[in-house]
């Protein structure tokens, strides 16, 4: 059955005091509003309506870099969730399939909850998803009769006998496209809020005979983010439950709570992570890979065997192939190193191809920035670059070759050639202690000066 995604992402989140909108703020480094759609991605929707507000464009533009299709309405005005959900209609008429409705600023529904609620869909013409609310607070409360969904009652409207209720309402709703949008028909503002509710859309299916139920989730799934503090504990939440799966996935974590993973990284089976790691971005170790404490990747694709860190820094575009090593304080950027390849200190590598079996000596850096544009060093296979050498880019390196300790290479060097490029020594004895000599007795006399 085909699906659309109804995403809620109006509201102005007043209380986040912030120039973004609210579903634009981030955990684990991608907005709220993408985590709301990757949970819907379960169905492989073919339209997603994304009912935006305050920041339209900025919202638009967020939406489709994770999803091109997505299209953005605007609900200029917010009359309540049900209002909200009309805004939706004139793009999806004529649309058969099922429509799901998803909040925002609620990053944690899981895949299999919505796949629960398509088979509860099966038999009942309306699903909500609801929660034992440990705290049931303002949250609208679900009125049961056995298996069915009677009605929601929202908390403003509530009689104490129903605020004693503990199932509530996640915002959650599933329904055929049409049907949802001739329920809302029905539904006015003539309540304590003055709002149009999606909730009265229950009472209403009971009353013209269809059935509705609820499916139930856990509570951490519905945790919606109104604050700085509420956006912390989603981060916090994302980080503990993106620890367990790649443990459960039998990924090493020595300090599971120190390591910080992305909305997307992905790390391979028996990959060993090192204390204090954070992944940005984008990230992708594969199987059996290491990574040293203290380690920061992003937009980086580690292979097996690789060992990163302590102490390095991926950034975009690195690529290491199988074998290779990083080390300490080595940075690397838009390059690739090849199999077996080794930069293990102080160095900087960027915009560069990096051989087969290639050794990077200590504190070599390709300069790779003029002031103006970036420039790309090559450096061929089974190749030995001094410590301290200066690659200034564009320049080649051939297969094994070497250029020698503190070169500065701004010309290419063949196959098999050695690179010199430093003023030769001269030593001078017995120099050293004469200076010392005049140094000292230089020193005495200024101290005898000041008394
Ligand atoms: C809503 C539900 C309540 C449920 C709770 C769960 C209704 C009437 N109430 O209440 O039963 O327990 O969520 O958190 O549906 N939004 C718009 N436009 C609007 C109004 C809301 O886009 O005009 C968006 C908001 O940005 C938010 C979501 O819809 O993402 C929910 O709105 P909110 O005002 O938080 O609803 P609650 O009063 O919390
Ligand atoms: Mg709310």
């Amino acid at each position: 059955m085909s699906t659309a995604l109804i995403i809620l992402a109006a509201g102005k989140g007043t209380r986040m005091k912030s120039d973004l909108p609210k579903v634009l703020h981030q955990v684990a480094f991608a907005p709220l509003l993408v985590h709301a759609m990757k949970s819907g991605a379960a169905f492989d929707p073919e339209r997603t309506i994304i009912v935006a507000g305050h920041g339209a464009e900025a919202v638009a533009a967020a939406a489709q870099e994770f999803d091109s299709r997505a299209e953005v309405v605007l609900q200029k005005e917010q009359q309540g969730t049900g209002h909200a959900v009309q805004m939706a209609q004139e793009a999806l008429a004529g649309f058969g399939g099922d429509a799901i409705v998803l909040y925002g600023d609620t990053p944690f529904i899981r895949p299999e909850t919505l796949t629960r609620m398509a088979k509860a869909r099966a038999q009942h013409d309306v699903v909500v998803l609801g929660f034992e609310a440990a705290d049931p607070g303002r949250y609208g409360r679900l009125v049961m009769d056995g298996d069915r969904l009677d009605r929601i009652v929202e908390f403003n409207d509530a009689s104490d006998q129903e605020r004693t209720i503990t199932l509530c309402n996640s915002g959650v709703i599933m329904a055929r496209t049409e049907m949802l949008f001739s329920l809302l028909d029905d539904v006015n503002s003539d309540n304590a809020s003055g709002e149009y509710y999606l909730t009265d859309i229950i009472g209403i299916a009971n009353a013209q005979g269809l059935s509705a139920t609820a499916v139930t989730c856990d509570e951490a799934e519905t945790l919606g983010v109104n604050s700085r503090a509420q956006l912390a504990e989603a981060e916090a939440e994302f980080q503990s439950r993106a620890r367990a799966e790649a443990l459960e996935n039998s990924v090493t974590l020595m300090a599971p709570e120190t390591v910080y993973f992305a909305h997307d990284t992905v790390i391979g089976r028996d990959a060993l992570i090192e204390p204090n790691v954070v992944f940005g971005p984008g990230a992708t170790i594969e199987s059996g890979a290491h990574i040293r404490a203290f380690t920061h990747i992003e937009g980086a694709h580690v292979s097996r065997g690789a060992i990163v860190g302590p102490y390095a820094r991926l950034r975009p575009g690195a690529e290491l192939a199988e074998n290779t090593h990083v080390g300490n304080f080595v940075e690397i950027k838009n390059a690739t190193l090849a199999e077996g390849a080794k930069a293990n200190h102080l160095t900087y590598i960027g915009d560069a191809e990096v051989g087969e079996a290639t050794n990077i000596g200590a504190g070599t850096i390709t300069c790779n920035y003029d002031g103006v544009m970036k420039h790309k060093t090559t450096i061929g296979a089974r190749s030995f670059i001094g410590s301290n050498t200066m690659l200034i880019a564009p320049v080649a390196v051939g297969d094994e070759a070497m250029t020698a300790t503190g070169a500065v290479v701004n010309k290419d060097v063949p196959d098999g050639a050695m690179a010199i490029s430093r003023a030769e020594q001269v030593n001078k004895p017995g120099f050293a202690r004469k200076l010392m000599n005049i140094l000292r007795a230089k020193k005495e006399k200024q101290m005898k000066e000041r008394g």
